[in-house]
């Protein structure tokens, strides 16, 4: 499996135009991901997140600054899963995670479904292959999604609030489920969040984004062990990064 790639941005401005009103999205962010890292970004909604993940996808230009990433070129050596991604409503979960498999790692359709099958079974969800995403509970589907984009192979993954629309308790346990994946397939990951618990338990470090035009007001390390169990939550050192992350985040850090 693709060993992460660093990745890194550089004085990012980005203005959208709408009718007649320029609306100032970015405004100036750095950031970088080291190879293998988990880096999370958080900030107030419509402060930028996905743009910026758009940016860091090749999808869109900035206006300003630049990307680097280890690799080029960069267009297919980033995976990203859009906020409002969807497992194919007329693809058995099992056919949903090799499709990563063979539009990602351009496997042919056979190789594909015995190897999604053998991660299906190491992750958990082998009893699930013949089900349609319909008949899924929300936390099955986001671990079929997040499972098809790993194994697509990136060498970097941007998440975009992939646990958004799940309930609290089933977050938490995907939120484990998805730092056993990570630390199998060991890629680069940005993960946007608007949850701080969820930043805290998943990343290596967080930067905060200021409201629009976002711009990056705090970068937080967090160094906790992993894996991280559930009860990690509680504790001191997690509960003090909490209070710090919030308090940047009404902007009075
Ligand atoms: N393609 C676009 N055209 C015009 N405005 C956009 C476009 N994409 C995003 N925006 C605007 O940029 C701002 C940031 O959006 P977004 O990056 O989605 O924020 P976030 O993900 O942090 O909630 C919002 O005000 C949004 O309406
Ligand atoms: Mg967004």
């Amino acid at each position: 499996m693709a060993a992460g790639r660093a990745l890194a941005a550089q004085g990012i401005y980005k203005t959208y135009r709408l009718g007649n009103e320029d609306l100032p999205t970015l405004a100036g962010v750095d950031l970088t991901a080291a190879p293998g890292e988990f880096v999370g970004l958080i900030g107030p909604s419509g402060c930028g997140k996905s743009t910026m993940l758009r940016l860091l996808a090749g999808l869109e230009a900035p206006d300003r600054g630049q990307v680097v990433f280890q690799e080029s070129p960069r267009l297919g050596a980033i995976g990203l899963m859009p906020q409002r991604d969807a497992l194919l409503p007329w693809r058995t979960l099992l056919d949903n995670v090799a499709l990563g498999l063979e539009l990602g790692a351009r496997m042919a359709r056979p190789d594909a479904r015995v190897k999604a099958r053998a991660q299906l079974a190491a992750f958990g969800l082998d009893g699930f292959a013949a089900a349609y995403p319909g008949t899924l509970s929300g936390g099955m589907r986001q671990r079929g999604a997040l499972l098809r984009t790993f194994l697509a192979g990136k060498p970097a993954t941007l998440l975009d609030e992939p646990l958004g629309a799940l309930d609290s308790l089933t977050r938490a346990d995907v939120q484990e489920w998805l730092e056993a994946a990570w630390l199998t397939f060991q890629p680069t990951v940005v993960l946007v969040t608007h949850d701080v618990d969820e930043a805290i338990f998943l990343c290596d470090r967080v930067y905060v984004f200021s409201r629009r035009p976002g711009r990056v007001v705090a970068e937080v390390s967090v160094d906790l062990p992993r894996p991280r169990p559930k009860a990690a939550r509680t504790a001191p050192a997690f509960v003090q990064l909490k209070e710090r992350l919030l308090k940047e985040l009404r902007g009075d850090g």
